[in-house]
């Protein structure tokens, strides 16, 4: 008890766009497109391609609202922690800031620049509005799917780090990013 008081928590709009943003990188990530430039593009993987693109580019506007809601929402502070950890926190959370917008805009750019429509959910295509750099283009797809790997090992990490403040420092860290109801303090 004396262990564990009660914690402060992101707000509920906070908590929200956090495990949404959770949630459609990940089957982002399960539906991204492998493969050669020409097996990515058949017309007989054009829903999981629109599926990918659409839930990506999802990411990309959830995390302009993050930011802006970041800035003006007020967060918990964080609990005390050895210093290189709280160091260690902050840089996960901006990498991670980071590649929610640098995933969509390699993709993008990378997609546009091979000379490939943006292909999302309904039908809906984006013809590119940019002149074809075909090799340019495929070295940030290739990019892309690097940053795709990336963010699912930093964001495996930063679970386990959360896991880590909840069973071993026993702070209420994990708590703060989870609905009152769902965990008693
Ligand atoms: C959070 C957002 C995203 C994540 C986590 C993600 C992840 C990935 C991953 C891991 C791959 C490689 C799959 C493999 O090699 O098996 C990939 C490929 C791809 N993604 Fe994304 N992606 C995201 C957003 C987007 C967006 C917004 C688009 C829109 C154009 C997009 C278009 C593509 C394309 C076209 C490929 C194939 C690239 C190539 O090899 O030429 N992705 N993505
Ligand atoms: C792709 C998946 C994820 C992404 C992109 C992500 C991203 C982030 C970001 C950017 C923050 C900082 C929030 C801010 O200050 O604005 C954060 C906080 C947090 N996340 Fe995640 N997260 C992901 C998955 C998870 C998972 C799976 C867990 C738990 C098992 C988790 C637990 C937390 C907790 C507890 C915080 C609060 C940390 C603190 O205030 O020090 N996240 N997350």
């Amino acid at each position: 008890m004396a262990s564990s008081p009660e914690p402060e928590r992101y707000g509920a709009l906070a908590q929200a766009l956090h495990w949404l943003t959770a949630v459609l990188v990940l089957v982002a990530f399960i539906y991204g497109p492998g493969g050669s430039e020409q097996a990515i593009y058949l017309p007989s993987r054009d829903a999981d391609r629109q599926l990918h693109e659409s839930l990506g580019l999802c990411v990309f506007i959830l995390a302009f609202v993050r930011l802006a809601w970041r800035a003006v929402a007020k967060r918990p502070d964080p609990p005390k922690m050895p210093a290189w950890l709280g160091v260690a926190a902050k840089a996960g959370h901006g990498a991670l800031y980071v590649l929610m917008f640098a995933l969509p805009i390699t993709a993008v750019s990378g997609a546009w620049l091979e000379g490939h429509p943006l292909t999302l959910l309904g039908g809906l295509q984006v013809a590119p509005p940019v002149e074809k750099s075909h090799a340019f283009g495929a070295w940030l797809a290739n990019l892309h799917t690097w940053l795709g790997d990336a963010i699912m090992w930093l964001a495996g990490l930063h679970a386990l780090a959360a896991l880590y403040h909840h069973f071993v420092l026993k702070d209420g860290v994990l708590r703060s990013m989870l609905p009152r109801r769902l965990m008693k303090s």
